[in-house]
């Protein structure tokens, strides 16, 4: 049987707006298997970034449990504990790619291993190899932001997973990008599936369900759907909603 590295059981969240307290998160959860492909979809405002936020550690729940590799993150760590944890343990990419300014593509990509305090010989080794996995390396001495978007996320993957953590998160990594950089990105998060990596991922593009050995559907706070990779129902989904689905959902 499968490793199950992480389990989400009856996650609730409510956030104060004002004096009012709103229930975004009504009793949701899944789990994850080592080395599945678990993608995360539903309209946009139902709580897909809000669960990663409560799984990744950053925003603890209301009422439910996490537990990530045997621990259940918020009984058994701190804040501090959990930030290690998100350290050693988890890659994440981001809609958005966030880099330290004053640091090239190379040093950016090692960033968390000097972190570590690991010797820089062995840093730039690394970093050329994960660069080099996502078809960077000759931009490992330009600055980050002279990258077009497309780039950057490779680069951001590289930085994920450079410290080889069990588990990869991404919150829309394609959100910023045209159809043809998005499918690219898609291949190399596949790729670092295939080699073993164990990944979830929101998305808004139903046509990216195609990648996933797992889908979660989210709606209104609750999970109204899981599906596996072959399964009938969801290939119906992508080809009827095919697109934007979340957003278009919502306006
Ligand atoms: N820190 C917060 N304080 C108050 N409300 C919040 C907070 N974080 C999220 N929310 C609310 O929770 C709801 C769910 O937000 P969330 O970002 O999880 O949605 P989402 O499914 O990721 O949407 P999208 O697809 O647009 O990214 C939204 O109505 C949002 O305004
Ligand atoms: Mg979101």
């Amino acid at each position: 049987m499968a490793e199950q590295i992480l389990k989400l059981t009856e996650i609730h969240k409510s956030f104060n707006l004002g004096t009012q307290e709103t229930q975004i998160i009504k009793g949701a959860g899944f789990s994850v298997n080592k080395g599945d492909f678990l993608i995360l979809f539903g309209p946009s405002g139902c709580g897909k970034s809000t669960m990663l936020n409560i799984l990744l550690g950053l925003e603890p729940p209301t009422k439910g449990e996490v537990i990530f590799l045997g621990k259940n993150i918020y009984d058994a760590f701190d804040e501090d504990g959990r930030a290690q944890m998100r350290k050693q343990q988890v890659g994440i990419i981001y809609q958005q790619s966030n880099w330290v300014k004053s640091l090239n593509v190379i040093e950016n990509v090692y960033f968390p291993l000097t972190l570590r305090g690991l010797p820089e010989e062995e840093r730039e080794k690394r970093a050329m190899e994960v660069l080099k996995m996502v078809g960077m390396e000759q931009g490992a001495l330009q600055n980050p932001a002279e990258l077009s978007s497309g780039q950057q996320q490779r680069v951001s993957l590289a930085r994920a997973l450079i410290s080889d953590p069990a588990l990869i998160v991404a919150d829309e990594p394609t959100g910023n990008l045209d159809s043809k950089a998005s499918e690219d990105i898609m291949a190399l998060f596949k790729q670092s599936n295939d080699k073993g990596k164990t990944v979830i991922m929101v998305t808004h593009d139903l046509e990216y369900l195609k990648f996933a050995s797992r889908s979660v559907n989210m709606a209104d706070g609750v999970v109204v759907g899981e599906y596996s990779a072959n399964d009938e129902r969801l290939k119906k989904l992508s080809v009827s909603k095919r697109g934007n689905i979340g957003r278009a959902e919502k306006s």
